[in-house]
């Protein structure tokens, strides 16, 4: 090599001004002069750069990413839920102002119907999903749960067009779910009325699980599988795990003690005669055992863990049998049980079966315990 070629020379002359840039950083830091005290907000430079920082790094990995779609009507439903819980506390709501002590963050959570005007939905769908580092932004906290992270964003769309009024209708209903009798546990009203429904109907469309009349050691078996994360949701995952172990047992006798009301119903008589067809002989070829000797309907004497899908909602069906196709639907010590021949089913015989569950009355199906 020649040491004395011009190129050599400047390549070390500017990894030697780097370096020494780099030292004169790392002994301002080792000083402590620099404030980390979130109280006096970043300094205008300091906020351009992480702000240009940001949109730069949203453009960049959202570039190949497709447009996220919104097929599903209940998706705004479920994403109302999620926000008035998960998003409202940081970012306020139209019902809401910006909390007081959310908006002593540095930098401060924005308020979102006017920002989401300024974002694709699939920029919105990268933010929801990551987070953003450096901020409070968290990420979503079931990384297996993209469906979930799009029924927030297809919420987010609507954010900008809801008034206070439309707003809490959305999160909370029309006021007929305060069903509310002595006996109902304090937790119902205050952590799942807004979207099971006091009366555990699960709002009608599908976006929530109906839970009354489930059976009760299902529902516990459940909760403790969010609460540990063996069944991963970022929707009911946080909720299950700030519930005591005696607080989810109370809530489950009282939703599985309530009447289960009429089956949601199926359109197309000849998705449910198919289904039934599956759910009582299985697919005997591609090895699907049938279903209603752990399900139901009929089946005397079962496990209490395998729970009733009778009455249930056929779209909730479809998404459950959906993460365990997909390997990303855990739960009980039992769970493994449908994972293993729930990839053979395909998405019509999906539909198919989980449309004759919708379709049959839940009395007499459900009940026993
Ligand atoms: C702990 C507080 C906190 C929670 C909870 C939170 N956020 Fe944020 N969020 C922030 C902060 C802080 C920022 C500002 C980041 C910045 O300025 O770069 C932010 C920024 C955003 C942005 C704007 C990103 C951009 O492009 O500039 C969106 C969209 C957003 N949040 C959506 C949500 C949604 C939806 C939820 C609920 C699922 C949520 N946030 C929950 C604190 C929070
Ligand atoms: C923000 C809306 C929301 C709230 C509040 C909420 N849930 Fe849920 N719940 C859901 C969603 C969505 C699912 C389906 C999650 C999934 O895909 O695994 C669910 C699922 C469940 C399941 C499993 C049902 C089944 O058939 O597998 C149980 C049990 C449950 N919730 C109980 C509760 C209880 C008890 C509370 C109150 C402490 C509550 N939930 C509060 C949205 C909510
Ligand atoms: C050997 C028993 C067994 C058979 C057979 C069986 N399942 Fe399951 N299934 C289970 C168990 C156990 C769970 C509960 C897993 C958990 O959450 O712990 C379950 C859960 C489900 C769920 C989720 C319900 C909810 O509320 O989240 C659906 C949907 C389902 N099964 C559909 C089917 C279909 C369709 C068939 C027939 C093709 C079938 N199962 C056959 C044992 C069985």
């Amino acid at each position: 090599m020649d040491l004395k070629s011009p190129v050599l020379t400047w390549t070390l002359r500017a990894g030697a001004v780097v370096a020494l840039i780099g030292l004169v950083g790392l002994l301002v830091a080792a000083s402590g002069v620099i404030p980390v005290k979130a109280s006096s907000g970043h300094w205008a430079i300091t906020e351009w750069l992480l702000r240009f920082a940001k949109r730069r790094s949203i453009d960049t990995q959202t570039l190949t990413q497709n447009a996220p779609r919104f097929e599903e009507r209940w998706l705004v439903l479920k994403g109302a839920g999620h926000y008035e819980g998960g998003c409202r506390p940081c970012h306020g709501s139209p019902e809401r102002e910006i909390p007081r002590i959310a908006a002593a963050m540095t930098p401060p959570p924005p308020p979102l119907a006017a920002l989401v005007a300024q974002r694709e939905p699939k920029e919105l769908e990268y933010v929801v999903r990551h987070g953003i580092k450096f901020t409070g932004m968290p990420a979503w906290p079931a990384p297996e749960r993209d469906d979930e992270v799009r029924a927030v964003v297809a919420f987010l769309l609507e954010l900008p067009k809801l008034s206070p009024a439309s707003y809490r209708a959305l999160v909370h209903g029309d006021g007929s779910l305060e069903t509310e009798t002595p006996n109902t546990p304090r937790a119902v009203q205050s952590s799942c009325a807004r979207c099971h429904g006091a009366d555990g109907l699960g709002r009608g469309l599908g976006a929530f699980p109906k839970l009354a009349g489930q059976k009760r050691d299902y529902l516990v078996a459940a909760l403790e599988a969010y609460a540990l994360n063996r069944r991963h949701s970022g929707i009911m995952g946080p909720i299950a795990a700030s519930l005591e172990p005696g607080t989810r047992r109370a809530l489950a006798a009282y939703y599985a003690e309530l009447p289960a009301g009429a089956p949601p119903g199926e359109a197309d008589p000849s998705r449910v005669a198919r289904g039934r067809t599956i759910a009582l002989e299985g697919v005997p070829k591609r090895g699907i055992p049938s279903c209603i000797d752990c399900h139901g309907p009929g089946a005397e004497r079962r496990n209490p863990l395998y729970p009733n899908l009778s009455g249930q909602y056929r779209d909730f069906l479809v998404l459950q049998l959906e993460l365990f196709r997909e390997g990303r639907r855990g739960g009980s010590p039992y769970a493994h049980i449908m994972r293993h021949f729930a990839g053979r089913l395909t998405p019509e015989q999906v539909r198919d079966v989980a449309s004759y569950y919708a379709s049959l009355p839940v009395e007499g199906a459900a009940r026993e315990r």
